[in-house]
C-alpha cells in the first residue's frame, strides 16, 4: 500500500484485522441470513475501543486519529459492512455531534456511555420528505419552561431500533430555514419517542433502519446540541466525517470483493487453465485494484486533512462519492468473474454485492456529493 500509516496505525490496523477475521467474518453470512443485530459483537468492540474512536480518554474514548479511524472501518468492513455502518454511524454522527458541539453536561452524561461502547448512538435527520434536502425537514421542537416539545417522523434511520440515545434535527423556528433547526439528544424510553416501521433491507441486514416518530416528546432544555439553530450546520459538519466513515466502509468492501474474485479466479480451471491466467480476468482485476487503490487514498487523505485541522468537506465528499461508486463497481466485477456462483449465497459475492449498493446513497447521495465538491470548486 503506497500510503505510509504510522507505527500506531499498523497496530490499530493488525488489532481490527484479527478482530474482524476471527470473529465477525465467519458469522457474516449467517447474519445477512437472519439479519440478527450484533449486540455482543459491538460490546467486544466497545472493549477494544472501537466504539469512540476520535473521542478523547478523558470522555473514555481512544482518542486516535481520523486515519486509525479509517483504517478500523475498512478492516470491519471487510469482514462483515453492516456492523461497520453501525460502528460508523455510532462514532461519526452518533459520538461526532455531542463531541464537536456538546456541552460538558451532555459530554459527562451522554459521551461518555457511548465512547466506552456502553451505549449505542444513532443520528435522525431524514424524514419521509426530506432527504437530500434536509431543510425540507416538518419535525418541530417547541419550548416549554424547561423542557423543549418535539413532534415529527424520521426515517430510514441507522441503528434507531437498537441504539440508547440519537442525535435528532428539530425546526425550533420554521421562519429562519435552515437557520431555525436545531439538534437535540434524545434517550431511548423518553416518553413520547418510539419505533415505527422497521424496514427489510436488499443489503446491510444485520443493521436495523426504522421510522422514528415523536409524539409530543419532551426532553430537557440542556438537552440541545450547541445554540438554538446551530442544527443544519451539526449536521453538516458531522456528515464530513460521516462520509469518511462511509468511504471507509466502501474501501473495506471493495478489498473483500478483490480477494474474493483473485481467489476464486486462481483456483476456477475453464479451457484447462485457471480463468487468472486469461487477459480479460487479467485485466479486470488489474482495473479493480487501482480503482480500490485510488479509493483508498482519497479516503486517507480526507483522513489526514481531517487530522491537520484543515477543511475536509469537498475532500470527504470526494473521497465518499469515488469509494462508493468504486465499491459498486468491484463487486459488480467480481460477481462476474465468478459467474453462475456468483449468483448464489454460497459464495460471500452476491451478499458484497447487496451490501455496496446503498453505499452511493445514505449519508448524501452521490448527486450530493458532486453538489458539494461542484459549490467547491466552482462556488455557489
Ligand atoms: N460544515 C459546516 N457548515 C456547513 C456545511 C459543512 N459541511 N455545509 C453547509 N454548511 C452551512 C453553510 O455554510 C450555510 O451556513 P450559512 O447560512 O451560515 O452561510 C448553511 O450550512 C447552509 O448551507 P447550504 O446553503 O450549502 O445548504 P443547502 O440547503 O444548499 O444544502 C447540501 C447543502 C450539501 C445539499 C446539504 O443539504 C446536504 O448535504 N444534503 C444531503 C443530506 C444527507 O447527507 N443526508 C444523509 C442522511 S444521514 C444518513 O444517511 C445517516 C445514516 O443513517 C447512514
Amino acid at each position: 500500500m503506497a500510503y505510509q500509516l504510522t507505527e500506531e496505525q499498523r497496530m490499530i490496523r493488525a488489532m481490527v484485522r484479527d478482530f474482524a477475521r476471527d470473529v465477525l467474518l465467519p458469522t457474516a453470512a449467517e447474519r445477512d441470513r437472519s439479519g440478527e443485530f450484533p449486540a455482543e459483537n459491538l460490546k467486544t468492540m466497545g472493549e477494544l475501543g472501537l466504539m469512540g474512536m476520535n473521542v478523547p480518554p478523558e470522555y473514555n474514548g481512544a482518542g486516535v486519529d481520523t486515519v486509525s479511524y479509517s483504517v478500523a472501518l475498512q478492516e470491519v468492513a471487510y469482514a462483515c459492512a453492516a456492523t461497520a455502518v453501525i460502528m460508523s454511524v455510532h462514532n461519526s454522527v452518533g459520538c461526532g455531534p455531542i463531541y464537536l458541539f456538546g456541552s460538558d453536561y451532555l459530554k459527562e452524561t451522554f459521551l461518555k456511555p457511548l465512547a466506552a461502547g456502553e451505549k449505542l448512538g444513532s443520528f435522525a435527520l431524514t424524514e419521509p420528505g426530506a432527504g437530500s434536502d434536509p431543510a425540507g425537514q416538518r419535525t418541530t421542537a417547541v419550548r416549554d419552561g424547561d423542557s423543549w416539545v418535539i413532534n415529527g417522523t424520521k426515517m430510514f434511520i441507522t441503528s434507531g431500533k437498537n441504539s440508547d440515545l440519537t442525535v435528532v434535527t428539530a425546526y425550533t423556528d420554521r421562519e429562519k430555514r435552515h437557520k431555525g433547526i436545531s439538534a437535540f439528544v434524545v434517550e431511548k424510553g423518553t416518553p413520547g419517542f418510539s419505533v415505527g416501521k422497521e424496514e427489510e433491507k436488499m443489503g446491510l441486514r444485520a443493521s436495523d433502519t426504522v421510522e422514528l416518530i415523536f409524539e409530543d416528546c419532551r426532553v430537557p432544555a440542556e438537552n440541545l446540541l450547541g445554540e438554538e439553530g446551530d442544527g443544519f450546520v451539526i449536521a453538516m459538519a458531522s456528515l464530513d466525517g460521516g462520509r469518511i466513515g462511509i468511504a471507509s466502509q466502501s474501501v473495506g468492501l471493495s478489498q473483500a470483493c478483490l480477494d474474493a474474485a483473485v481467489s476464486y479466479a486462481k483456483e476456477r480451471v475453464q479451457f484447462n487453465k485457471p480463468i487468472s491466467s486469461f487477459q480479460g480476468i487479467r485485466w479486470m482485476i488489474a482495473d479493480m485494484a487501482t480503482q480500490i487503490e485510488a479509493a483508498r487514498l482519497l479516503t486517507f487523505n480526507a483522513a489526514a486533512m481531517r487530522d491537520r485541522g484543515e477543511n475536509f468537506t469537498a475532500a470527504a465528499s470526494m473521497a465518499k462519492v469515488f469509494a462508493s461508486e468504486t465499491a459498486n463497481k468491484v463487486a459488480y466485477q467480481a460477481l462476474q468473474i465468478h459467474g453462475g456462483y456468483g449468483y448464489m449465497k454460497e459464495y460471500p459475492v452476491e451478499r458484497y454485492y447487496r451490501d455496496a449498493r446503498v453505499l452511493t446513497i445514505y449519508e448524501g447521495t452521490s448527486e450530493i456529493q458532486r453538489t458539494v465538491i461542484a459549490n467547491h470548486v466552482i462556488g455557489k
